[in-house]
């Protein structure tokens, strides 16, 4: 039976200190390149939602050995070589991330592998991976969606690629593909977040980063064999996301989230909320393995404004833009986000979903194929029922109706509870604990 939340109240006022789940993609990152090691790694605080146990499903059937011990994962993998079996099947359930990455690793496998996954990701393309791993010297049964069947080579061929979508499974994907090739690969890369080239660069792989105002160029070195990678995950800016939303558009509030990776690529949202105006502070900031990471302290804002966001801030605010749609709804005057074509390429398609949900909520609102328009209202107040349903199970489109129940009022009732077990399962219960 599916799980529905219903919220009629607004959030009381309140003043606490949280944490929240591990980083998606530094837990999916982490899964990955410990199975290309012989020996152990562990990790502490690694997410546990489904879409990274699908990463260890996956890597469980490519021969590496898997192990939870209280708040630690251990995985020991099998090194470069995958598995000699005929008929490997492995499914990356929901999680795109998942699916184009981890072919780039598969780019060495003589056997055939399948591909599969979800609904929602049987929908989305692949061509994007597809194309750079044909270079490196991969077949493929079809050209763009799941599920796949992909048949790797023994000697796969160092590229030169152009990546243009600013897309970092895209990019991370080739990189995988590099580490198995003989020579160098290079990338131009639109910027994207870069956790695979923190975490290559942490374990000494020969990679080189040069940067440029739009594009960076990523050299990286094919190598034989890689070590063991130990780990702390910090908590996940876009869940967190969430959380500084609550806190700004509740009145009386203010809320310290401990231990958030502020990796610089993926701060967009914290630059675009306090640019509306709100009151976000970063705290006892501090670098960990290459990764930045702060306590952040919001309050509640009461003067928000309108933004004309920069195309600039996308990518570093991509999975974010859902929650950052409701405070432009309360702010003063017409924000407009453009250039958001690949937000209707997420597990829904997000533009048109926040269109649909603005709408509901009775925001004017204006939407081409790729851009937004909100009036904002700072006295927006629903006082009507509205019913959230049908949004192929995306995580963040419940996360975002549930924040908006919570803050702007009206009588809600949204479907597919469960949707959160793929990025932010303890999302629920840290709601109910500031109040809801
Ligand atoms: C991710 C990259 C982004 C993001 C996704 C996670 C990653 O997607 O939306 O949730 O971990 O590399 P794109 O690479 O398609 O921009």
């Amino acid at each position: 039976m599916e799980k529905i939340l219903y919220i009629n109240k607004k959030i009381k006022p309140f003043s606490k200190s949280i944490i929240v789940e591990g980083d998606k993609s530094l837990s999916i990152r982490w899964v990955l390149i410990s199975s290309l090691s012989k020996k152990k790694s562990i990790a502490n605080n690694l997410l546990k939602s489904e879409d990274v146990m699908s990463s260890i499903d996956c890597i469980k059937t490519l021969g590496s050995k898997v192990k939870f011990k209280d708040n630690k994962c251990e995985i020991i993998g099998n090194g470069f070589n995958i598995k000699k079996k005929s008929n490997l099947s492995i499914n990356a359930g929901n999680s795109g991330t998942l699916g184009r990455i981890i072919l780039g690793l598969l780019i060495n496998s003589k056997n055939k592998i399948k591909l599969s996954g979800d609904k929602s990701l049987s929908k989305r393309d692949f061509s994007r991976v597809i194309k750079p791993l044909k270079e490196f010297g991969a077949q493929f049964n079809k050209k763009k969606s799941l599920p796949l069947i992909m048949k790797g080579t023994e000697n796969p061929k160092p590229i030169k690629y152009f990546e243009t979508r600013g897309s970092a499974q895209c990019k991370t994907s080739i990189m995988f593909a590099a580490l198995k090739s003989e020579g160098t690969t290079e990338i131009k890369a639109r910027k994207s977040r870069n956790h695979t080239e923190l975490l290559l660069k942490y374990l000494k792989i020969p990679i080189t980063i040069k940067k440029s105002r739009d594009f960076d160029i990523i050299k990286i070195k094919g190598i034989k064999k890689i070590n063991s990678l130990n780990y702390k995950i910090p908590g996940d800016i876009s869940s967190c996301a969430f959380f500084l939303v609550l806190t700004i558009l509740s009145d009386n509030s203010q809320l310290l989230i401990k231990n958030v990776n502020v990796n610089p690529s993926r701060i967009g949202v914290v630059k675009i909320l306090k640019n509306m105006g709100a009151f976000i502070k970063f705290k006892n900031q501090r670098i960990y393995k290459g990764e930045k990471i702060a306590d952040i302290f919001v309050k509640s804002s009461k003067k928000l404004k309108s933004i004309n966001c920069p195309k600039k801030w996308n990518s570093s605010a991509i999975d974010e833009f859902l929650i950052i749609f409701l405070v432009a709804a309360k702010s003063k005057g017409v924000s407009y986000f453009k250039d958001l074509g690949e937000l209707n390429k997420k597990e829904s398609p997000r533009l048109i979903w926040a269109s649909k949900i603005l709408n509901l909520m009775g925001v004017k609102n204006i939407m081409t194929k790729n851009s937004l328009k909100i009036h904002g209202n700072p006295n927006l107040n629903i006082n009507k029922t509205i019913k959230i349903k049908n949004f192929l199970k995306d995580h963040r489109i419940f996360m975002m109706s549930a924040i908006a129940a919570s803050t702007i009022g009206g009588s809600w009732k949204i479907n597919d509870a469960d949707s959160i077990k793929t990025s932010f399962p303890k999302f629920l219960k840290i709601l109910k604990e500031l109040g809801r």
